[in-house]
């Protein structure tokens, strides 16, 4: 469903993303870790086509991203790290807004935007201008919109942040029925816990490498962290030896 390879990106003399290999399978949750900077957000915009890569090629649904861009833009669907809604559209414009632009029929986007809205407990919202939205009202317009056109990969960055529990219990058990139906799932994250509970693999990102990658359990065993929790795992794969001097600036 997404195929990467060889993927680099430089900004200036900066490598944000320093060869990047990687296949996402249908119905997979693939989840995205890395240390600010690592160049998880870089990924995602090669991978949905708003960055072009130095060198490398993206692969969704069979299109070359940089190739045959439309084609793949739309079997995606992007929650990026900023949730973006035009402030002058209320909630339902937007959505239908989103709809037309993927060419949802008249008749389902007439059925499916207030279901929608009242699975994100927006319904009292959707005639209000987005100006007027909370950082996780937006969020959660912007995830909607994503259901509205149903594509069959969902390029997440940080989808989590600023969502209630329940907000966040809803997206979580969404994104688990979305995979259980085949949709594929790529997911920056930092919450471990999401990770840990949701994704069938976990990256490892750093410094535009990915220096790890497989289940849980393959983590374990490629940073000898026997019976640790992810974060464990992660602070020992990313440097957690240094982390206990940091504290010494307390
Ligand atoms: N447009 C840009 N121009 C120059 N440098 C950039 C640009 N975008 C990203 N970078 C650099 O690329 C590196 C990776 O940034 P990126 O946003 O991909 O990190 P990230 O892993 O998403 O971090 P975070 O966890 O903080 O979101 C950083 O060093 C950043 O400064
Ligand atoms: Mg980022």
């Amino acid at each position: 469903m997404i195929e990467i390879e060889g993927l680099v990106k430089r900004f200036g003399s900066h490598t944000a993303v320093a060869g990047l290999d990687l296949r996402v399978e249908p119905g997979e949750i693939f989840g995205f870790l890395g240390p600010n900077g690592a160049g998880k957000t870089t990924t995602v915009k090669l991978i949905t086509g708003l960055l072009k890569p130095t060198a490398g090629r993206v692969r969704v649904t069979g299109f070359d991203v940089a190739v045959q861009t439309l084609q793949a833009k739309r079997a995606m669907g992007l929650v990026p790290d900023e949730p973006f809604v035009y402030p002058k559209l209320t909630g339902a414009e937007y959505l239908r807004f989103v709809g037309e632009l993927y060419g949802v029929p008249l008749a389902d986007m007439r059925r499916r935007i207030p279901e929608l809205l009242e699975m994100f407990e927006l319904s009292s919202w959707g005639g209000e201008l987005a100006e007027s939205f909370s950082h996780g009202m937006r969020q959660k317009l912007v995830l909607a919109g994503i259901l509205l056109h149903d594509p069959k990969v969902l390029v997440l960055d940080e989808p989590m942040v600023g969502l209630d529990p329940k907000s966040a219990r809803l997206v979580k058990d969404i994104f688990l029925r979305l995979a259980e139906r085949g949709t594929t799932i790529f997911m920056c994250t930092h919450v471990l816990e999401i990770a840990e509970k949701l994704c069938d693999r976990i990256g490892i990102m750093i410094e535009g490498r990915m220096i790890a990658c497989g289940s849980l359990e393959e983590l374990r065993a490629q940073s000898r962290t026997d019976g640790l929790d992810l974060e464990g795992v992660f602070l020992s794969l990313t440097g957690g030896a240094e982390y206990s001097t940091l504290l010494r600036f307390l």
